[in-house]
């Protein structure tokens, strides 16, 4: 194979309170994880086409014409995420390709271009994103968004963490639908989902407070109708992204053990180190 012309990357994350609450311009917390999708662009006679991938879905052609120009190149897809369960597997293709893009014409993109460019591609999977997956995409490390404003990278100690995948998959774009559509009565639960993370980001060092918040957000997003029984099964844990199926997240201090009982339950799952940047 010819050597690959350029590549980018972007990471995997994980939202720790906010989903949903911040459609409506409420804050998230979120953070990368180590884990994360490369694009490489191989120079081609012709017309931009896909090469091999290791993400299937019907909008790839799509967001390809929107990330890169119609002719010249082959693109090759590489991800180590679990793919369409909320650990923001398209917002990390997006900045990946963008990255590749810049890599190609021999420049390095600022967050800005990451940002906007992001947005165009990931309306192309789910319609309306607040924008919090490729930021943390971007940028890696644990981040405080809101829709609109600079996201803010914020310290915070590591954490360890467990991801378990229900094996289900929940649609953004219908989900983030359907929470819309119990508008205005539900918007109490947005807010307190909001204040959530106003209470918990002063002090993240406070990981029993972190874990009572998530709690708490996990019941309150089950009253937006987005949890399903399987991840209602997750004790000391939470929904992480739009719900219906995906992922649960539990910070955990004896992570091997969650690992086994998963395993043991024929549930994959995942041992992550929280926040992560970009590798
Ligand atoms: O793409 P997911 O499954 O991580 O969900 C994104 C989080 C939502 O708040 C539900 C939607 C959004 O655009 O912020």
């Amino acid at each position: 194979m010819t050597a690959p012309l350029a590549s980018g990357r972007g990471s995997g994350k994980v939202i720790l309170l906010g989903e949903h609450s911040v459609v409506y311009g409420h804050r998230a917390l979120a953070a990368g994880v180590s884990m994360g999708t490369t694009v490489e662009l191989e120079p081609h006679d012709g017309p931009t086409e896909l090469g091999r991938s290791a993400i299937h879905d019907d909008r790839l052609a799509e967001a390809l014409a929107v990330a890169l120009p119609s002719q010249g190149f082959r693109v090759h897809i590489h991800t180590d995420l679990p793919v369409g369960v909320g650990m923001g597997s398209s917002a990390a293709l997006a900045i990946a390709l963008l990255r590749a893009r810049a890599a190609a014409e021999g420049r390095s993109p600022d967050f800005a271009e990451l940002h906007r460019g992001g947005f165009a591609i990931e309306r192309v999977f789910h319609g309306t994103p607040s924008g919090v997956d490729h930021a943390v995409a971007a940028l890696g490390g644990a981040v405080l968004y809101r829709r609109g404003e600079a996201p803010v990278p914020i310290a915070m100690p590591r954490l360890q963490a467990v991801v378990l995948d229900t094996g289900e998959a929940g649609n953004t774009a219908e989900l983030v639908a359907g929470v819309r559509s119990r508008r205005p009565a539900i918007d109490p639960v947005l807010d307190r989902l909001g204040e959530l993370v106003e209470e918990v980001a002063p002090d993240l060092g406070d990981a029993d407070r972190l874990a009572d918040a998530m709690n708490e957000a996990h019941q309150l997003l089950g009253t937006l109708g987005v949890s399903t029984p399987r991840l209602d099964e997750a004790r000391g844990a939470k929904l992480s992204g739009a719900g219906g199926g995906g992922i649960v997240l539990a910070l955990t201090d004896a992570p091997h053990r969650l690992l086994q009982a998963a395993e043991k339950r024929g549930i994959r799952a995942l041992c992550c180190t929280l926040p992560a940047s970009p590798s």
